[in-house]
Formats: structure tokens, sequence, C-alpha cells
């Protein structure tokens, strides 16, 4: 447990549907001027450097940003547009050598009334976290256990939230103990927005997080998915997806272009892509 290190994959084809369809579900969400609470359960390090001897290990990262860069001053979707922008701000030289994670994404699209919680517990993930962010009144970095996080954070004060588990599905266990615990924090916050992404991976575990969520009674849970196919040879991970549970409807049609804009300029349309209910209403 705990020797993943998101920073050998940082910025590859999974990375880039993650934080664009990410960044449309919280834009989606800010339709109302209340304060939201979000908790980035699995926040790993917030940038990566991919000059690092990780990166360059696979240079996965050629499957993702390496092969969309070009593409930035196009006429894109929002939600593409969006994620090029950050990505620019925090690479002020140029290029995309400091690519933002989950939680750099985050705190960057974070309003004043907001309040965002970032976990990990990986030592040096966490240490790199609170070397690139400030905590504050609003931000907290917590060395802490996500499963333990859910249960202790949830529901919050606000009463509107954004949960977001991306593990590093290390276990095959982990699969069921993530429909398991959003399950349980479901209970206490029926009307938060969970967002949890998978892989697709040849064992096809996804399928256990799909069968638990089914049986757990959750209503409203949106499939937002890419399988690359071949596209990719090199990596064992042919695509991957998010579940959202309770999508915010106004996030509804930015998924859907940047799903098919993601689809066309990484796989050029080769790739399989999904966007439908898993659960509906
Ligand atoms: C896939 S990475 C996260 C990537 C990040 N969300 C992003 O998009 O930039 C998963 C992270 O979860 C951390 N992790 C694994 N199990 C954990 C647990 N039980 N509690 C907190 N963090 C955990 C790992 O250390 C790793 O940094």
């Amino acid at each position: 447990m705990l020797s993943y290190q998101h920073s050998y994959h940082a910025g590859n084809h999974a990375d880039v549907l993650k934080h664009i369809i990410l960044g449309d579900v919280l834009a989606g969400m800010f339709n109302k001027e209340k304060p939201l609470f979000m908790l980035d359960a699995f926040a790993s390090r917030g940038i990566y450097a991919l000059d690092s001897e990780q990166a360059l290990k696979n240079r996965e990262f050629d499957s993702g940003i390496g092969k969309l860069w070009e593409l930035r001053n196009y006429g894109n979707p929002q939600g593409v547009a969006r994620w090029f922008k950050l990505i620019a701000t925090e690479n002020p030289e140029g290029g995309f050598n400091r690519f933002p994670g989950s939680t750099a994404l985050l705190h960057n699209m974070a309003r004043e009334l907001d309040r965002l919680t970032a976990c990990d517990l990986h030592p040096q993930e966490f240490d790199k976290l609170r070397e690139s962010f400030q905590a504050n009144r609003r931000f907290s970095l917590l060395k802490r256990d996500a499963f333990e996080a859910l249960k202790a954070l949830l529901p919050p004060k606000e009463k509107r939230g954004l949960i977001f588990l991306d593990p590093s599905y290390e276990i095959k266990e982990e699969y069921r103990a993530i429909a398991k615990a959003v399950t349980q924090a479901h209970r206490r916050f029926a009307t938060g927005v969970y967002v949890i992404w998978y892989p697709l991976l040849p064992a096809e575990r996804h399928l256990d997080l799909f069968r638990e969520l089914k049986a757990s009674g959750i209503r409203k849970i949106l499939r937002v998915e890419l399988d690359c196919g071949d596209c990719f040879p090199e990596m064992q991970m042919s695509g991957s997806g998010m579940l959202i549970v309770n999508p915010p409807w106004h996030a509804e049609q930015a998924m859907k272009d940047s799903l098919n804009w993601v689809c066309d300029h990484l796989t050029d349309g080769k790739g399989k892509k999904y966007f439908g209910w898993l659960v509906p209403e």
C-alpha cells in the first residue's frame, strides 16, 4: 500500500479526461452564489514536474497533454479551454512542464466563498503538496486517510459539496471499498456531488465498482468514459472514466463537448466513448 506515485503517470490520457471533466462538474455547481465545500480525498502532490525522472520513465504524458498542447489556441470547448488556461498559468515561461493535478485545478477554480480540503497519506506526496500550496482558513491540507476523512468531514456545514475520489486502486478490493465509502457518505450527505475516477484495465475491476454502486440504492449516477482502444499500446490502461453522483445538470452539455473533443483529438475519433446513466434518477 502507498507505493503508488502519480508522478509516473501525470499528464497521461486519463489525467486529461479526469481534470477536464472535474472542471466541468465544478463549473456547473457555480450557477448558485452559495458556498461550496470541496474534498480532494486522494490529492497526490497537486503539481507534477514532467521533466522529473519519474515522469520521464515511461513518458505517459505523450499520450495526453503532450499530444494536445499544440491545440491550445484553437476554439476549444469551454472545459478544455479552462484546462489549457490553467496549465498556461502554471507555466508562465511557456510549455506544460509544471502539470497541474486535481488540487491545483480545484484550488484555482475555488471562489472566495468556497472551502477546499485536500488529503494524501503518502509522506512524500503530502510534503510536496505542502510545498506547493499555502494552507489557510478556507484551504486545508491533511495527511489523512481518505476513507476516514469522508466519515469525518461529511456532511459539510455548507450543505453543498463536491467530493473527488481518485484512488490509486493498488489493491483490487479498493473498487469495492470506494463504492462502500460512497454509499455510506451518501447516507449522511445525499445531495453531495461525488466524482469517482476509474481506470479501464484488462482485469475490468471497474465492473465491481459499477455493480456495488448499482446495488447501493443511490440514484442519478452518470458515467462518462473513454476507451482509447489500442491507440496507446505501450500502456496497460486503455482508457478511463468518471462516475458522477448527482451531476449538476448545468454541466451536462459541457461534459459531452469535452468528452467528444478529447476522443477526437486523443484518439483521432477511434476511441469508444460512453456518456449516459449508470443509474438514472
Ligand atoms: C491517482 S493519485 C491522485 C492524483 C490526483 N488526484 C490528481 O488528479 O492529480 C492517488 C493518490 O492517493 C493517495 N492515497 C492512496 N491511498 C490513500 C488513502 N487511503 N488516503 C489518502 N490518500 C491515499 C496516493 O498516495 C496517491 O497520491
